[in-house]
């Protein structure tokens, strides 16, 4: 039994979770008052329980309905789409047609997540081990916003970092060296964190079953909270019934991590003005991208947003098209961009060293996803290389950067079309780029025009 756990735990650490067979726990302890005060004393169960089926309430599942989906997306108005009550359901056979109200009565209850438009399909992205529901993602929206079990001393919830109020992200510089990324369309990241030592977003508080244990405080920050699955066992009262209806367990690593995972997936934004020029542009059956294409998409708010004047809406379509021809590399003056930041959420997922904090650094030592990555798969290039983010809803997001080192759009421009911060492994694509100020200009237009519209899901209880 203790051999087997272990090499679950390796097999977890090492990032491939889904196949692991469990031997059956035996039953659970109720955690006791002992075991409260002692957090140290972790039980093997702390990473997955067996679920007790019975314990599980109707639940209804959540389905992603994407533009691909025709008719039924553009029925759907807004982002989150909860299950009729029993009321409304009375309500609407009521109006229907004999063969609709038979259909309807006799349908399960389901969340709809209209994906907005412009974005890709998250149904590919969502590993079959965590298929999403309501009571999951309801039991990882109050994870996200409670500042009571991240820390012994309470204070703290991943909405202290991660801000709805900018993209999900935060105006800080600095944890221990590292910049707040968005969660925002965080479906689509094939790693997680900027040397991208996570694989799914499952595994954001605790990776391995030693994370429990762990000391909280290091040297780095691992983005690891040791102790957190014991602080939400013992506060029974809040979260028993809550962990049982969603997975049938009480809280354990696994299903933390599969509630605040269900959570993130919903955090979805789009329809900017760009994705909407694309979508004039396919009305038009226009084989390319053209000025019109923007200006149908720049309505007053828009407009507003984007902080220019109405009166220059022409201008202001002129500019952003100027700006998606030089980011596209349409232009003469190369700007190389679309190497790396292409795809619909205008990042490769790939990993990249521009220089950005580089410094010397001892044998062993070597920063970003070199670090990160196990024996037999380690690349010089990959020294100092950090994850290309997505470009979308940069407005909200400053400081920009691994290390928030650049304070605002135009010096992160500035930073790439240096070529970056010379050094040995300096990734090749990024090369040295003549701009003129008028470019700038409108590349950072095009790049707030990538904006979108705020998430669009029911705020916390
Ligand atoms: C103290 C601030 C802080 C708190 C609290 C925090 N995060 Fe983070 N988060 C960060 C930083 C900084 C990073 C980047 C870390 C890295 O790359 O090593 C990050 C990265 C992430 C990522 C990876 C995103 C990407 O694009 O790679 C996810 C997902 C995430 N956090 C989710 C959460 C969740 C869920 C919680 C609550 C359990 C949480 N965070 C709490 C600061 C925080
Ligand atoms: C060689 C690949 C590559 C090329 C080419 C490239 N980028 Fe980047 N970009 C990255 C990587 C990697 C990062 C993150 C670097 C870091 O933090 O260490 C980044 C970061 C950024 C950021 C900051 C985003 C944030 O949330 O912190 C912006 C803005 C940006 N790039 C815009 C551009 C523009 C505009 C161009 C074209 C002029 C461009 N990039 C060309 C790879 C590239």
């Amino acid at each position: 039994m203790r051999r087997l756990w272990a090499v679950s735990a390796i097999l977890l650490s090492a990032g491939c979770q889904p196949a692991v067979h469990y031997e059956k726990p035996e039953p659970t302890p109720e955690p006791t008052k002992a075991a409260v005060e002692a957090p140290r004393a972790v039980e093997q169960d702390i990473v997955w329980m067996n679920p007790r089926p019975q314990e599980i309430q109707s639940d209804a599942p959540i389905e992603f309905i994407h533009e691909t989906d025709g008719p039924e997306w553009a029925k759907l108005r807004r982002l989150w789409n909860p299950p009729l009550t029993e009321k409304e359901r009375a309500a609407a056979v009521l109006t229907l047609g004999p063969v609709a109200a038979v259909a309807l009565a006799a349908s399960k209850a389901v969340v709809k997540v209209k994906v907005p438009a412009g974005l890709d399909d998250p149904r590919h992205s969502i590993p079959s081990s965590n298929p999403p529901t309501l009571h999951k993602w309801e039991l990882g929206r109050r994870l996200f916003y409670d500042k009571k079990w991240l820390t012994d001393s309470a204070g703290e919830s991943c909405a202290t970092c991660h801000d709805s109020h900018t993209g999900f992200a935060d105006n800080a510089r600095d944890h221990y060296g590292l910049n707040t990324p968005t969660l925002v369309n965080c479906v689509y990241n094939g790693r997680q964190f900027w040397d991208g030592r996570a694989g799914v977003l499952e595994e954001v508080v605790q990776r391995t079953m030693d994370d429990e244990t762990a000391p909280a405080k290091g040297t780095a920050f691992r983005h690891v909270w040791s102790g957190a699955v014991g602080r939400l066992r013992a506060r029974r009262f809040e979260y028993e019934h809550r962990f049982l209806s969603a997975f049938g367990t009480l809280p354990t690593q696994d299903a933390v991590g599969k509630a605040l995972a269900t959570y993130m997936r919903t955090l979805l934004a789009g329809d900017s003005v760009h994705d909407r020029a694309l979508a004039a542009q396919v009305a038009d059956h226009s084989s390319e991208l053209k000025v019109e294409h923007y200006e149908k998409a720049l309505d007053g708010a828009a407009l507003k947003d984007l902080k220019i004047d109405e009166k220059t809406k022409a201008d202001a379509a002129r500019k952003i098209y100027r700006g998606y021809r030089l980011f596209n590399d349409l232009e003469e003056h190369k700007t190389g961009c679309i190497l790396c930041h292409g795809g619909r959420e205008f990042t490769d997922g790939r990993f990249h060293n521009l220089g950005v904090g580089f410094n010397k650094f001892d044998p062993g030592e070597e920063p970003g996803r070199f670090a990160s990555l196990p024996v037999g798969e380690k690349e010089g290039r990959l020294i100092g290389a950090y994850k290309t983010p997505t470009l979308r809803g940069l407005s909200h997001t400053a400081p920009y950067f691994h290390d928030g080192s650049a304070a605002t759009l135009e010096e992160a421009l500035q930073f790439h079309t240096d070529g970056g911060q010379r050094n040995e492994y300096l990734d090749p694509e990024l090369q040295k780029r003549d701009l003129l100020a008028p470019e700038r200009e409108a590349l950072v237009l095009f790049l707030r025009a990538l904006d979108g519209k705020d998430v669009d899901l029911p705020p916390p209880e």
